[in-house]
């Protein structure tokens, strides 16, 4: 089955930033899977965006499962044929109470896993179907952590933030933005890195914005017009330093 209509895949979209993304980008007439490591939860999350008349589909994408990847990428090629836009959203941190004077190596490596590696493996995989796509967008969700600007700046707000896994994960995640839009200079895919800004989820709960304002920067980079920047860091329309 072949369709018209735009398909958005989000990663990690089951709650948080990445449920809300889905929500705009379905509002905005697109066919959505929404992706979630436990199909249960997806299917709960897909179920209550599919009440409101929204086009979602639940899928199952674990960052820590490639196998997931393989099938994933099946589904997609033979339902819809081609991938328009990417949200590489999926993404933790757990080594808030350690420093890069102690961080445990393994917990350096499980962040690395899901966070970048797994995040690499997935959008190649998934590229052949997003060079089908007229106008197809990748966006990886980083963080304003993962600039290494911002943190050898003083003053720049996210001194008191040095968790190394989770930050530097984010890190290589904008040069892999970098890299990537590069590669694909010479095709229609456009390719930047989000920072959605201090967004109240179960992950930051002391967040401040809401998860509408949080998603505004994933959506308007999934949708950008063909004369629209690629390789870039973005924060609500805002360019940040990497
Ligand atoms: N909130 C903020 O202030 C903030 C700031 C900057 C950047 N970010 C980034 O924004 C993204 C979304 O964060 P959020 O605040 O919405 O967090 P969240 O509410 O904790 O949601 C994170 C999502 O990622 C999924 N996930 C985590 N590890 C995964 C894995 N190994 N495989 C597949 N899915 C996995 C979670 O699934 P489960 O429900 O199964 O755990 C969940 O769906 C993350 O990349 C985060 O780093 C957030």
């Amino acid at each position: 089955m072949k369709t018209p209509k735009t398909i958005a895949l989000v990663t990690g979209a089951n709650k948080g930033i990445g449920y809300e993304i889905c929500r705009q980008l379905s509002k905005l007439g697109c066919t959505v899977l929404l992706g979630s490591r436990e199909i249960s939860r997806g299917t709960e999350a897909a179920k209550k965006l599919q009440d409101e008349g929204l086009d979602v589909r639940a899928v199952q994408v674990d960052m820590n499962d490639e196998s997931t990847f393989g099938s994933l990428h099946d589904l997609i090629a033979a339902d819809y044929g081609r991938l328009d836009i990417l949200v590489n959203n999926a993404g933790f941190a757990s080594d808030w109470a350690y420093t890069a004077a102690n961080v445990p190596i393994q917990m350096l490596r499980d962040t690395f896993e899901a966070n970048f590696f797994a995040l690499v493996d997935l959008t190649q995989r998934l590229l052949p179907l997003l060079r089908k796509s007229s106008a197809g967008r990748i966006v990886n969700q980083s963080s304003a952590l993962g600039s290494l600007t911002l943190h050898s700046t003083p003053g720049s707000g996210i001194d008191g933030y040095k968790p190394l896994a989770y930050n530097s994960s984010k890190t290589v995640v904008n040069a892999f933005t970098v890299h990537l839009a590069d590669a694909l200079k010479d095709t229609p895919i456009k390719v930047n890195s989000a920072h959605p800004g201090a967004v109240a989820t179960d992950a930051n709960p002391s967040g401040t914005l809401s998860v509408e304002e949080g998603s505004r920067t994933a959506v308007e980079l999934a949708t950008l017009p063909p004369d629209g920047p690629t390789g870039g860091f973005f924060h609500m329309g805002h360019a940040l330093p990497w």
